[in-house]
């Protein structure tokens, strides 16, 4: 029976040098998946405005969304822990809705939630009510407009702020911090630089741990971003399991007598 992951688990893991797999899931059948496969973390990231609601960004997605799928990702999981997204605008107003929201997402059977950006006080009292937190910093997709795009975070001088920000949420006590579009020497520092847990995403290989996006990953994005790889070519298999479908209903081919009653 395999080790169920907890939120301290992170920092013991990186202290033991165990490499953390995390992987993002929206839905039933691909946290059983990611269960089967023995993921360590399961995110239900505000990434489902892209992959799911084919969104150009994260903005629109809300508390309510990212609970529900959360529920659903909840029923398929049992061993890795499972964050769920703060979304766009349900933290950074005050400390008081960080709390609410969180409270609902973890009602829905969240583990943990994560956050964008530098807010090391609200990490403090979201621990302090039982929530554990992780963090985000480098390129935060909520933050698309003030970037002026997707683009590299922290190149240069740049580096140092996001160093600055890991280290506040560090000493904050999130159980760990996403690296997202950051130079791979940056991330190697970051991770020498805390306590917590480093989970890359573009950040290359220096990190504890990993992270990515579920159709990025079985090949169902109909982009494919620099630091994604597809280990399967799911959309081509659906293509045609849905072509032969149409295929044998319009030929009288399906259903047959063994799917008659
Ligand atoms: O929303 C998301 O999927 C994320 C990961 C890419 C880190 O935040």
């Amino acid at each position: 029976m395999p080790k169920k992951v907890t939120a301290p688990r992170l920092r013991e893991m990186k202290a033991a040098g165990e490499r953390i797999v995390c992987l993002t899931a929206y839905d039933y059948p691909s946290a059983q998946v990611a269960e089967a496969a023995g993921v360590d973390v399961v995110l239900v990231g505000d990434s489902l405005g892209n992959v799911v609601m084919g969104e150009p960004t994260t903005l629109g997605v809300s508390v309510e969304m990212i609970a529900h799928h959360t529920r659903a990702v909840r029923r398929g999981l049992s061993t890795p822990l499972l964050v769920a997204d703060l979304p766009f605008g349900s933290y950074g107003a005050s400390i008081a809705q960080a709390l609410e929201s969180s409270f609902t997402l973890m009602k829905a059977g969240a583990e943990a939630v994560k956050l964008e950006g530098d807010y090391p006080e609200v990490v403090r009292e979201l621990l302090r009510v039982g929530v554990p937190v992780m963090g985000h910093v480098g390129f935060t997709p909520q933050s698309v407009n003030k970037f002026g795009g997707f683009k590299v975070q922290g190149r240069g001088e740049a580096g140092d702020e996001v160093l600055a920000v890991a280290q506040r949420l560090d000493e904050a006590g999130v159980c760990g911090v996403v690296l997202e579009m950051v130079p791979a020497t940056l991330s190697a520092k970051v991770t020498q630089s805390v306590a917590c847990a480093t989970i890359g995403i573009g950040a290359g290989i220096e990190c504890d741990g990993e992270i990515q996006v579920w159709h990025d990953v079985v090949g169902l994005s109909d982009k494919k971003p620099k630091h994604a790889k597809a280990f399967a070519d799911s959309r081509s298999m659906l293509n045609s399991a849905v072509s032969q479908y149409v295929s044998e209903v319009r030929m009288r081919k399906f259903p047959t007598e063994d799917n008659s009653f």
